[in-house]
């Protein structure tokens, strides 16, 4: 079985508005109706399960109900304090009202990520008959430099084996619950990363392509962008 996780538990703070960035419009629609209306028409997923800030729910559901049609399988309930834990709660979720095994696949991806395309999607699920784990990338366009201490240079990595990572991610809901119940609360904030989890834990994560376009809406120059990207896609 396939889910899909929308991750919307965070409350935007980098976006200084008075709402959560989810919620912004662009194009006649919130950024997460735009996200989750990409999961619903991949067909991918048995459900799709929003996680949003426990007193967005109702005002999710309202939007959901307004802007995508076909809704019946999308689930809204409450994320977590930390991202991690959103998609834990994702999880618990799934065992509770349908069971999980070890072939129980979460595709996880930021709500504030509206140009992931069915591509992408599809990509992620049909990595995980390769790999434990998947993490969606696009090659480093800026050089990377390391600094330690935020004022001289440590390092300059070799650009052609960085990349940034965007999401989907895409894992085995019993493995990511095993490691991430392994972690001490301190390594738990730091690792807000899903895959991080996977890889100091040992395991191998593939790599699959993204996009420049799959950009993730951070700050108010992120809005101007999106609805460009928006326009193109016309
Ligand atoms: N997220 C989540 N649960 C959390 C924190 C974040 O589901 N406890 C989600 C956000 O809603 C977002 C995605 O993870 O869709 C990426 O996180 P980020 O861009 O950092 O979002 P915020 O935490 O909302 O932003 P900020 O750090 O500026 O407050």
């Amino acid at each position: 079985m396939i889910y899909g996780l929308i991750l919307a538990g965070g409350i935007g703070r980098r976006m200084g508005k008075d709402i959560p960035k989810q919620y912004l419009r662009i194009g006649g629609k919130s950024i997460i109706s735009h996200t989750i209306g990409k999961f619903i028409s991949s067909d991918l997923f048995e459900k799709v399960i929003v996680l949003t800030p426990h007193d967005w729910i109702d005002y999710t559901k309202e939007i959901i109900e307004n802007d995508i049609k076909n809704n019946a399988d999308i689930i809204v309930i409450p994320g977590g304090e930390l991202r991690n834990d959103t998609i834990m709660n994702g999880i618990d979720y799934i065992e509770k009202h349908f069971g999980i095994d070890d072939e129980t696949i979460v595709v996880t991806h930021d709500a504030v990520r509206p140009f992931v395309t069915e591509r992408m999607l599809a990509d992620n699920v049909s990595a995980m008959e390769k790999y434990s784990s998947c993490d969606t990338v696009v090659p480093a366009t800026d050089t990377i430099v390391r600094s330690e201490d935020a004022e001289y240079i440590d390092e300059v990595p070799d650009r052609a084996k960085l990349y940034q990572g965007q999401t989907p991610q895409t894992f085995r809901a019993t493995a990511f619950r095993r490691h991430y119940m392994s972690l001490t609360q301190e390594e738990k904030n730091i690792l807000t990363d899903a895959v991080k989890v996977f890889v100091i834990k040992g395991e191998k994560v593939g790599l699959v392509e993204g996009d420049t376009t799959n950009i993730k809406i951070t700050y108010p120059s992120d809005i101007t962008v999106a609805k460009s990207i928006l326009q193109e896609d016309k």
